[in-house]
């Protein structure tokens, strides 16, 4: 495996999903991992990942030399490369001249690095430092005109870095510079596959769980549900689901949760299904601050499925299914609270169990699908869009009522079906329908409405933290609106959200 060490810079994950593409396995650890902590991973090669500090400022991280002489290949990227070349006795200045974005670099094809790369190729830049001197021993492979060190290497000692980001997709032939140094550099062989990942999970759940018993809250989310396939794969009816409906699902999603999970379904494991609507209504009823709304179904939700799990007695484990991003950013920095996000599936507290199994830790959302395919689940449920834990109750402005529910959820059925029929789901981050608090006049035959407004979003996002409103065939939302405002009661209006995020949030509440 590979170990990318994260200094801070915004392409961590990148790194270590590129290696993975390269079918090597990759593991992104903070800066602060110790070495006696890399000695026990033996990794085949590290990366040192870009980063927003100075090596020579008084922000310089802290590291340590002896990483150096572990005989395991480095490469280092922007501030990486900055590093090694600091640590090991070459010079790291102030540049001239910056360079940002796609620069024209000249390589060198009797490197370890370039061997593969056109002598001229363009790479993504980024940075104010650089370094004017390489150390001892190395040889410059890359330059560009303000750069003299774009990349060097010293391949006797198994080092190597680059001023440039391999990573993104704007260096042309970055990946071929990233596989040199994995497969060349380091040896790996390339044999790390979905299909083995999941063998080897599940005969290590095996072996974990032995004969106890298992927990799971079962949201019928991809993550939750590959997660609970790849568990009951391994113990069977040792494992239990418990899957809250909270009536602000999609609509039919708890039927479609219970065909494929519940008695009739493909898996071996205990499943319940817990109808719990009327409590979240009674709950709901008369709220419509969108904090006391999210509060209200975060908190519910758990009081419900610890009742459950009261029921089925002391368990020995519960199932999460955190995916690697998770982790990567709950580890880093600190930012404002927007909303209160909730997983349904975070952790209760008064559930007995003595460990936490999770079996996606290391996957990307990507790699939960083809794990999830790879498991024999439906494609409709491997590729389902995210759906917030609070449901459809963050799509209700204002107060929600059971009425309300069934307007949403009929118009959202409707737009995801017409999206679907113009085959352009799988091209937008995430699309549905939400239920305005607003009332206007209408007229319908020859009388008038004063019913509600709809809005339809769609938005183009690759991370969920930005996002840009997708510019859908208007012949698709032309179809939509004339289906909505015929076919779903109380609805007389339908309105596009044009907004970005920032400033609007995905969501509406
Ligand atoms: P916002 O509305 O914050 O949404 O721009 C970003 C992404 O997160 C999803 N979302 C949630 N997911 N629990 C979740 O598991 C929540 O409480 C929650 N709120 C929003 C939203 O659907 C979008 O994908």
């Amino acid at each position: 495996k590979i170990l990318v060490m994260d200094f801070g810079g915004q392409y961590n994950q990148l790194i270590a999903r590129r290696v993975r593409e390269l079918h090597v396995y990759a593991e992104i650890q903070p800066y602060t991992f110790s070495v006696e902590k890399i000695k026990e991973m033996a990794p085949k090669g590290i990366i040192f990942t870009g980063g927003p500090n100075s090596v020579y400022g008084d922000s310089a991280l802290p590291y340590d030399k002896e990483i150096f002489e572990l005989g395991i290949p480095v490469l280092g990227i922007c501030y990486g490369a900055q590093l090694m070349a600091h640590a090991l006795g070459g010079k790291v200045e102030t540049a001239p001249v910056s360079e940002y974005g796609k620069t024209t670099v000249a390589t060198d094809s009797n490197s370890v690095l370039f061997k593969n790369v056109s002598p001229e190729t363009i790479m993504w830049m980024s940075h104010t430092d650089y370094i004017s001197q390489a150390p001892e021993g190395f040889k410059v492979t890359s330059h560009t005109p303000v750069c003299p060190v774009a990349a060097m290497e010293c391949p006797e000692k198994g080092f190597y870095a680059t001023q440039f980001h391999p990573e993104v997709m704007h260096s042309v032939e970055g990946m071929k510079v990233i596989e040199a140094f994995v497969k060349d550099a380091c040896g790996c062989s390339g044999d790390w596959k979905m299909d083995s990942f999941v063998e080897e999970s599940i005969k290590h759940i095996k072996e974990q769980v032995g004969d106890g018993k298992v927990l799971c809250a079962l949201s019928g989310g991809v993550d939750s549900s590959v997660a609970a396939v790849m568990m009951s794969k391994a113990v069977g009816k040792q494992l239990t689901c418990v899957f809250v409906d909270h009536g602000l699902l999609r609509k039919d999603e708890g039927d479609q949760v219970e065909a494929v999970f519940g008695p009739e379904g493909n898996y071996d494991l205990n499943f319940i299904r817990v109808n719990a609507q009327d409590r979240f209504y009674e709950a709901l009823a008369g709220v419509d601050d969108p904090e006391k709304k999210r509060k209200i179904i975060g908190e519910l939700f758990i009081r419900v499925f610890e009742e459950e799990a009261k029921k089925i007695g002391a368990v020995d484990f519960l199932v999460q299914g955190t995916i690697y991003p998770d982790i990567v950013e709950s580890g880093l920095g600190s930012s404002a609270t927007i909303k209160s996000h909730h997983n349904v599936g975070g952790l209760p507290e008064h559930v007995d169990f003595k460990d936490i199994i999770e079996p996606l830790r290391e996957l990307f959302k990507d790699e939960v699908r083809k794990a999830g395919l790879e498991l024999g689940l439906p494609e409709y449920l491997v590729y389902r869009q995210p759906f917030p834990g609070p449901g459809l109750a963050v799509r209700i402005i204002g107060e929600v009522t059971p009425e309300k529910v069934k307007i949403v959820q009929d118009a959202d059925a409707i737009y995801r079906e017409e999206v679907e029929k113009a085959g352009i789901a799988r091209d937008i981050g995430q699309y549905f329908a939400a239920l305005t608090n607003m009332r206007s006049v209408g007229v319908m035959g020859d009388f008038r409405t004063y019913d509600y407004a709809i809005a339809l979003r769609a938005v183009l996002t690759s991370d969920f933290m930005t996002a840009e409103a997708a510019k859908l065939p208007w012949e698709v939302l032309e179809r939509a609106t004339t289906r909505i405002v015929n076919e779903v009661e109380h609805v007389n209006r339908v309105l596009y959200d044009c907004t970005g995020k920032p400033p609007g949030t995905i969501e509406f509440e």
